[in-house]
């Protein structure tokens, strides 16, 4: 048994394309650029030129006589089409509509017609979704992977350190990544001759910046060189203003502390910076010549070694780091200075979170700060590799981020915070 094609079935509802074009052309010419718009105009057109009905003239599409006759006589191709539900082709008969690919062999349209998943709008048109079957649908085949937008990891790190300070009083403060060396430096009693001011940890930028007023200056270059009036010896070196002039990229966001201290700070206060620096630094898995610093201090009466220590764990209990350990560490312009480890049970390893101590007499006195100010800083990156358990910083900033992996990280363990 022979059976009609989609297509078959198609011509003998809406007739056959060359037929159609043959009818259109006798109510009018065409241009063959408008003719090309025509449903299956490609078919019409081939069959139309085989059976020498139509020519093109300077780009008009024309009948012939032949065509002219065409839609008078009978149509072969349109007979055989009603005759095949019937079941009375000839051999030869069967041979003109299987080469048109208008008929096939019942069992091989049930074949080709069996995987069909879905109802579209041409089967709804040709009627041909009654004989089809469909698919059944297996609703446990995992779907495609959808990647929403998500934040960058550092910059939810970012967001939940601003959103803690904020949530404990803090308020943010910013700086220039360009600075002098007198606010990297100098203005926190970091001696002139200290290892860390070498090219091989600063980055340098040719040319000076200006200092501050003169009456700053003053009193920093009088601590530096003798420590003021606050029984400290000082570094006991001559202090030079055009070392103090120098411009570098900022290496720690205590600059911009210490802009704030020149600014002025009511008593108590708490304030923040998260930013950029940058470090001569040889690249490795825990070091990049650039990362984030999140910065923070309180400045009040009684404050103590206890008050750091505290906020410190209080800090990191909100993100979800219970366990913290301290060991005394040194910075110039603290004392004593504090480091706080914390513990990835994850990764199973105490990682290095966050330096920090309470500022030395000599560092707040051109300041006129007169209460403890305890302060810390730590690098955003770090805390970032500790909450999604990544062991180079590599993973967390730059472009040497794996894409994959920041598609596809667990925003959920990040949102429980
Ligand atoms: N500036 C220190 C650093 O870069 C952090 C710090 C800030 C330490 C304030 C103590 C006080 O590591």
């Amino acid at each position: 048994m022979y059976k009609l094609t989609e297509e078959g079935l198609k011509y003998l509802k809406k007739g056959l394309p060359e037929i159609n074009l043959v009818k259109k052309l006798k109510e009018r010419e065409l241009k063959f650029a408008d003719a090309k718009k025509l449903e299956n105009f490609n078919i019409a057109l081939q069959w139309a030129k085989k059976n020498n009905w139509i020519k093109i003239e300077k780009g008009i599409l024309k009948l012939t006589e032949k065509g002219e006759k065409a839609t008078k006589e009978k149509y072969k191709i349109e007979e055989l089409l009603n005759k095949v539900a019937k079941n009375e082709l000839s051999e030869e008969e069967v041979r003109i509509l299987s080469k048109r690919n208008l008929i096939k062999k019942e069992k091989e349209i049930r074949m080709e017609r069996k995987e069909i998943l879905n109802l579209t709008p041409e089967l709804l048109k040709t009627g041909l979704w009654r004989e089809v079957k469909f698919k059944k649908y297996n609703v446990e085949v995992p779907g495609k992977k959808i990647y929403p937008g998500k934040k960058h990891p550092l910059n939810l790190i970012i967001e939940k350190i601003r959103e803690i300070f904020v949530e404990m009083g803090f308020k943010e403060i910013n700086g220039p990544l360009i600075e002098t060396a007198f606010w990297d430096m100098d203005s926190m009693f970091i001696p002139q001759d200290h290892p860390a001011r070498e090219i091989q940890d600063t980055f340098y930028l040719s040319g000076k910046g200006d200092l501050p007023d003169k009456d700053l200056v003053d009193k920093v270059r009088e601590i530096q060189e003798k420590g003021g009036k606050t029984g400290s010896i000082g570094w006991r070196i001559k202090w030079n203003p055009e070392i103090a002039r120098q411009l570098l990229l900022r290496t720690h966001t205590t600059a911009v502390t210490y802009r704030k201290f020149a600014r002025g700070i009511e008593i108590p206060s708490k304030y923040f910076c998260i930013g950029r620096v940058f470090r001569n630094e040889e690249a490795d898995s825990t070091h990049l010549p650039e990362f984030h610093q999140a910065e923070g201090f309180i400045a009040a009466e009684g404050l103590n070694l206890r008050s750091l220590m505290g906020f410190i764990k209080e800090f990191y209990s909100k993100i979800g780091i219970e366990k913290i350990k301290f060991k005394f560490a040194y910075n110039p312009y603290t004392e004593p200075s504090l480091e706080a480890f914390g513990y990835s049970e994850k990764m199973k390893r105490w990682i290095e979170l966050i330096n920090s101590g309470i500022f030395r007499p000599e560092a707040l006195a051109p300041y006129n700060i007169k209460v403890p100010v305890i302060a810390w800083g730590l690098a955003v990156e770090r805390l970032a590799m500790f909450v999604f358990e990544k062991k180079s910083i590599k993973e967390i900033l730059g472009h040497t981020c794996d894409l994959k992996d920041l598609r596809q990280y667990d925003i959920l363990k990040v949102e429980k915070w």
